[in-house]
């Protein structure tokens, strides 16, 4: 699909990846930009940048995702392109202390809710006009952490695989009817949540060293939905590791556990 005159919902489109989609989209002449945020004046602020509209949204709750999506129709007409880009990395850790299946249940339900629910939610508010006109694109950003596992984020990786699988669903169920689904996949990319994640694992973070910039993550991106593929991965040899885990499992699961422990320094 091409980006010209198209009418784009960014969520999380006040900073990082989303911030940088929003700027690529208005620079391939998108004819309307609704960024949404829970952070209001982040969303207003790219919205400024983009000529596009900045609205307050809780992508956890039903009705703020479906009243963006209604004044994004009102003011753009029918929507083509929604991204369900808003996420969030909390409670980080290796497993030790609080982290893992130790850490509180609301890091785990809001993960689900921001990586999960957030994208049902934007379903049912875009597909029933989608599927009516046979057309319309719906991108997930998921994570490479979604078709591999990240070691520090256990609700993190969890979720994001959920969000993988549900993108996969939408693309099975309603491609016959004109939906195009794909799912971004990156590894680092330098924005305040990989600098979060940094933080919370004591200031290293095994993803920093080979981050890229949002900008070259929308460069992709811009290419990917262009040629409508499935999966977009910003670093290609996120592929090869994915292959590397289906082929051998056991393998790749000692591996990486050689990883986690050459990086944190703990025990096997
Ligand atoms: N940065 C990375 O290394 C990396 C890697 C892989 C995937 N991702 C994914 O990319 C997406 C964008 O993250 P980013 O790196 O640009 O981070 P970011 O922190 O720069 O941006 C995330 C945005 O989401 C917003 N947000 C959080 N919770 C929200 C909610 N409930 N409702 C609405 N908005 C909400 C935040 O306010 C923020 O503006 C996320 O889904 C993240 O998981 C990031």
């Amino acid at each position: 699909m091409q980006l010209r005159d198209r009418a784009v919902v960014v969520t999380g489109g006040g900073s990082g990846i989303g911030a940088a989609l929003c700027r690529r989209f208005a620079a391939e002449g998108a004819r309307g930009i609704l960024v949404a945020d829970l952070d209001a004046s982040a969303a207003e602020a790219v919205a400024v940048e983009v000529g596009g509209i900045g609205v307050a949204c809780d992508v956890t709750r039903e009705a703020d995702v479906a009243s963006s999506v209604e004044r994004a129709r009102s003011e753009f007409g029918p929507i083509d392109l929604y991204c369900a880009n808003a996420g969030i990395a909390v409670g980080m850790g290796t497993g030790s202390g609080t982290s893992g299946p130790f850490a509180p249940d609301a890091d785990w339900t809001r993960s689900f809710d921001v990586h999960v629910m957030a994208h049902v939610y934007a379903a049912r508010a875009v597909l029933p006009a989608m599927l009516e006109r046979g057309e319309g694109y719906f991108l997930t950003t998921a994570s490479a952490a979604g078709l591999l596992t990240d070691i520090t984020g256990h609700a993190y990786s969890v979720t994001k695989h959920a969000a993988v699988g549900f993108a996969e669903w939408l693309a099975i169920a309603y491609g016959p009817q004109g939906l195009r689904v794909s799912c971004l996949c990156p590894q680092g990319v330098v924005t305040p949540l990989l600098e979060s994640v940094a933080a919370q694992m004591g200031g290293g973070g095994h993803l920093v060293p080979d981050a890229i910039e949002p900008d070259e993550v929308a460069e992709v991106v811009v290419t990917a939905i262009d040629r409508e593929e499935f999966l977009i991965l910003p670093h290609p040899v996120v592929k090869d590791y994915a292959i590397r885990r289906a082929s051998d499992t056991d393998r790749w699961i000692h591996g990486m556990t050689r990883m986690r422990n050459r990086i944190y320094s703990e025990s096997d």
